[in-house]
């Protein structure tokens, strides 16, 4: 990126911006990357009014309880590699979760969604700024929303066999600032290490924490059709493999994928 005023604002900016409200963190992050916000840049909110989920859904969370961080990445990478990042994301997060907790058991279910005992307690949203950019100006938000300090009864009704939080999982109350600060170096790390030495190392990690493999799932395919059939993991590029129940393998593009109880 040509060097603008923006830019040599920004360096002297600190790396995590706390905020107590906003709309969406995905949104600040990418109205500040546009504005020239350096890799590695984050934001983490108290409360979100109009936080995003994957698929065009919600992603809401109890207030002051969760954590919502968006970090603006400028990868060294080539262009095909831009889609595997959600991956590098979803193990950054899983490794991080683990140590912090001093809990296993957390593990992800494609793309990136954190898991634990069947239950979603994390997701991950990457969006990027548009694939013909210039190289020099191209850029990925990586916004990642965890259930930390949450109980059971702050979810709504219909959710609360569904998800968990940390709190939940390990009987332990986190600092929000805490986990923000491990996560955010988690993923600068993972970033790293993708951009270095390859996708293979982080798809191999990927497929160690995959908690769906060989898990009866349905694909809701983006026409809403839906393929019954077992989990298979990711492939060499990062899609996920369904084999139906007539053995034909389907490789999920995108849709949504759902793991039967
Ligand atoms: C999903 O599982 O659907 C992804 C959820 C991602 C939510 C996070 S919270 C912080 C950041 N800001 C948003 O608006 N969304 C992401």
């Amino acid at each position: 990126m040509k060097p603008s005023l923006h830019t040599f604002f920004f360096c002297f900016m600190d790396t995590i911006r706390f905020l107590d409200e906003t709309q969406s963190t995905n949104e600040d992050a990418y109205r500040h990357a546009i504005q020239g916000a350096p890799h590695g840049f984050s934001i983490v909110a108290k409360t979100q009014t109009k936080g995003k989920g994957r698929l065009g859904r919600a992603w809401a969370c109890p207030a002051n309880s969760g954590l919502l961080m968006s970090t603006v990445l400028r990868p060294n990478l080539p262009l095909q590699e831009i889609p595997r990042l959600t991956l590098t994301a979803g193990v950054a997060l899983c490794k991080s979760i683990e140590k912090l907790t001093e809990v296993s058991g957390f593990g992800l279910k494609w793309p990136n969604d954190l898991f634990f005992n069947g239950k979603k307690c994390g997701g991950i949203l990457v969006e990027t700024s548009p694939l013909n950019s210039d190289a020099m100006e191209r850029f990925a938000i990586v916004g990642i929303g965890v259930n930390v300090n949450s109980l059971k009864a702050d979810f709504p009704f219909d959710l609360q066999d569904k998800v968990t939080s940390l709190t939940m999982a390990t009987d332990q109350r986190y600092s929000i600032t805490e986990i923000a600060e491990a996560v955010r170096a988690s993923l600068l790390k993972y970033i790293h290490c993708h951009e270095e030495r390859g996708f293979e190392i982080i798809l191999n990690q990927w497929r160690a924490l995959d908690c769906t493999l060989g898990k009866e799932m349905e694909w809701v395919t983006p026409g809403k059709d839906i393929v019954k059939g077992k989990g298979m993991g990711p492939d060499a590029s990062g899609q996920l493999l369904v084999q139906d129940e007539q053995g034909t393998i389907h490789k999920v593009l995108s849709g949504d994928v759902l793991l039967k109880r």
